[in-house]
C-alpha cells in the first residue's frame, strides 16, 4: 500500500510551485536544492506543468519532485509518465482515492474535516495534506485533530508563511508544511534564483520543535 510517510520527512518545507514557463523549471528546482530543499511539489494548473514537471525530473536528479493539484485519475497516470515521484491533491473522492492506491506512487490525498480524514485513514493511510490550512483552522484545530486521531501526521498547506511554519511544526501530528512563498513570481520573472535559495536555506533551517 502506497505510504507517503517518507516524503513528510525530505525537508520542513514543501515548496508548492505553478510555473508558466517551463524554461524556468529546472533553474528553479536547482535553486531550492542550493538552498536545502531537495522536494518540490509542481503544481497541475499551467498548461506547461507536465513538461516542467518532465524537466526537474530528467535534470535536476538531487530533487525529489511531485505533481500537485491532482484532481482525477488521468492527471495522476499523466503526472506519473512525466516523472512525478509523488503525487499531491487538495481534497480527495472516492474515485481518486481508488486510483491512487492502485498507481504504487506514494500521495499525500487533501482533507480538512475529521470526517474526510477519517475516510482516509480507513483506507490504510496515515499521512495527509492538511488544506487550506490558515482557513480552515490553522495550527489550534489541528492540535484539536491530534486527540482523537494521533496516528495521523499532516502536512500543512494554505496561508502558510516563514513566520506561521513554526506553529504548525511544533505539533506532534505535523511533520513538515507546504507553502507558495519559497518561489514568488517577481524573482522568476526576474530570474533571481538566488533570491530563492535564500528563501528555501531560510526555510529548511526551520526546526521540528
Ligand atoms: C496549495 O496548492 O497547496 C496552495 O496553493 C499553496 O498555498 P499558499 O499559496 O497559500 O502557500
Amino acid at each position: 500500500m502506497a505510504d507517503a510517510a517518507s516524503i513528510l520527512h525530505v525537508s520542513p518545507v514543501i515548496p508548492v510551485v505553478t510555473i508558466d514557463d517551463p524554461r524556468h523549471a529546472v533553474p528553479i528546482a536547482r535553486a531550492l536544492a542550493d538552498g536545502g530543499v531537495r522536494i518540490i511539489e509542481l503544481t497541475l494548473r499551467t498548461e506547461s506543468a507536465l513538461t516542467s514537471l518532465k524537466r526537474i525530473a530528467d535534470e535536476v536528479p538531487d530533487i525529489l519532485v511531485g505533481a500537485g493539484t491532482v484532481l482525477t485519475p488521468a492527471q495522476a497516470d499523466a503526472a506519473i509518465d512525466a516523472g512525478a515521484q509523488f503525487l499531491v491533491s487538495p481534497g480527495i473522492t472516492k474515485t481518486l482515492l481508488d486510483h491512487l492506491l492502485t498507481t504504487g506512487v506514494p500521495f499525500l490525498p487533501g482533507v480538512a474535516t475529521i470526517g474526510e480524514v477519517m475516510g482516509v485513514l480507513e483506507r490504510g493511510l496515515t499521512a495527509m495534506k492538511f488544506f487550506p490550512a490558515g482557513p480552515a483552522g490553522g495550527p489550534g484545530y489541528l492540535a484539536a485533530v491530534g486527540a482523537p486521531i494521533p496516528q495521523v501526521q499532516f502536512c500543512p498547506t494554505g496561508g502558510i508563511s516563514l513566520d506561521s511554519a513554526p506553529g504548525y511544526l511544533a505539533l506532534p501530528n505535523v511533520s513538515c508544511v507546504g507553502g507558495s512563498w519559497l518561489t514568488p513570481k517577481t524573482a522568476v520573472e526576474h530570474n533571481d534564483w538566488e533570491q530563492i535559495t535564500k528563501l528555501a536555506r531560510e526555510a529548511s533551517g526551520l526546526s521540528l520543535d
